[in-house]
C-alpha cells in the first residue's frame, strides 16, 4: 500500500488527542505500520519552536512571526518525518497541520487564507493530507470540556472572538477542501466519534 496521510483538526478541547490515540491503537492492532506526530512539533527543532509558540512569556509574539514559526516547524516536520514515512508506505497520523495555520493565522489572526497558503508553499513541499478529520465542537463547548488540570499555554489565552473566527474559518476551509475534509460531530461520546472515524478510515485504506 502507498503511504496515507491523516490529519486531525479542531479547536481547543475538541478531543483530537484522544481520537488520535484511539485511532493509532486500532490501526496498530490491525497490523498497520503507522507514525503518530503533531504540530507544532514532531521533530527536535519543531519541539523547540513549540516552546516558543506556547510559552506564556511570549505574549509579544506578533501574528506574522507566529505564522513563520508554525511554517518552520512544518518545513522541518515534512522533510524529517512525514515525507520519509509516506515514501516508506506508512500511515501518518498528525495532530494539526496546514489547516491549523489557515484557521488560526488566516482567520483567527486575520492574515487571510491566501497569505498563509503562499507562505506555506515551500514548507509543504507538495505534501497535503489525504484525509482530514475536523472534530466539530464550538469553542464554548471545547473550553468548557477542558480539564482543570490541563496546562494553560499562550494560545489558550486569546479572546473569545479569536476562537470564534478560528471556528468559522475551519468551516470555510472544510467547504473549500471537501474532497479530503470529513466533519465529525465531536459532541458525541468518545466511543461514537472513534467508531465514525474508524468506519471512514477503513473505507479509505481498504479499497
Ligand atoms: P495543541 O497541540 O494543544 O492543539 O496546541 C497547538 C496550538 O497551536 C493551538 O492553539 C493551535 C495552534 N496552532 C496554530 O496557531 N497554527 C498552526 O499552524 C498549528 C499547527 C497550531
Amino acid at each position: 500500500m502507498q503511504g496515507f496521510f491523516i490529519t486531525f483538526e479542531g479547536v481547543e478541547g475538541s478531543g483530537k488527542s484522544t481520537q488520535v490515540g484511539l485511532l493509532a491503537s486500532n490501526l496498530r492492532e490491525d497490523g498497520y505500520d503507522i507514525v503518530v506526530t503533531r504540530e507544532p512539533g514532531g521533530t527536535r527543532i519543531g519541539e523547540l519552536i513549540r516552546e516558543i509558540t506556547h510559552s506564556k512569556d511570549n505574549v509579544d509574539l506578533t501574528a506574522v512571526s507566529e505564522t513563520y514559526l508554525m511554517s518552520s516547524s512544518r518545513a522541518q516536520h515534512v522533510r524529517e518525518i512525514i515525507s520519509p514515512a509516506l515514501k516508506a508506505g506508512k500511515i501518518v497520523i498528525c495532530d494539526r497541520f496546514i489547516d491549523s495555520s489557515l484557521a488560526y493565522q488566516g482567520y483567527g489572526r486575520e492574515l487571510g487564507e491566501k497569505a498563509i497558503e503562499e507562505l506555506n508553499k515551500l514548507a509543504l513541499d507538495s505534501i497535503m493530507p489525504d484525509l482530514t478529520f475536523f472534530l466539530d465542537v464550538t469553542p464554548g463547548v471545547g473550553f468548557a470540556r477542558r480539564n482543570h488540570t490541563d496546562k494553560i499555554d499562550r494560545l489558550d489565552l486569546q479572546k473569545e472572538d479569536f476562537y470564534n473566527r478560528v471556528y468559522t474559518g475551519y468551516h470555510e476551509i472544510a467547504k473549500k477542501f471537501k474532497d479530503r475534509f470529513y466533519i465529525v460531530d465531536s459532541t458525541k461520546s468518545i466511543n461514537k466519534v472513534a467508531e465514525i472515524i474508524w468506519e471512514k478510515i477503513i473505507s479509505k485504506i481498504k479499497k
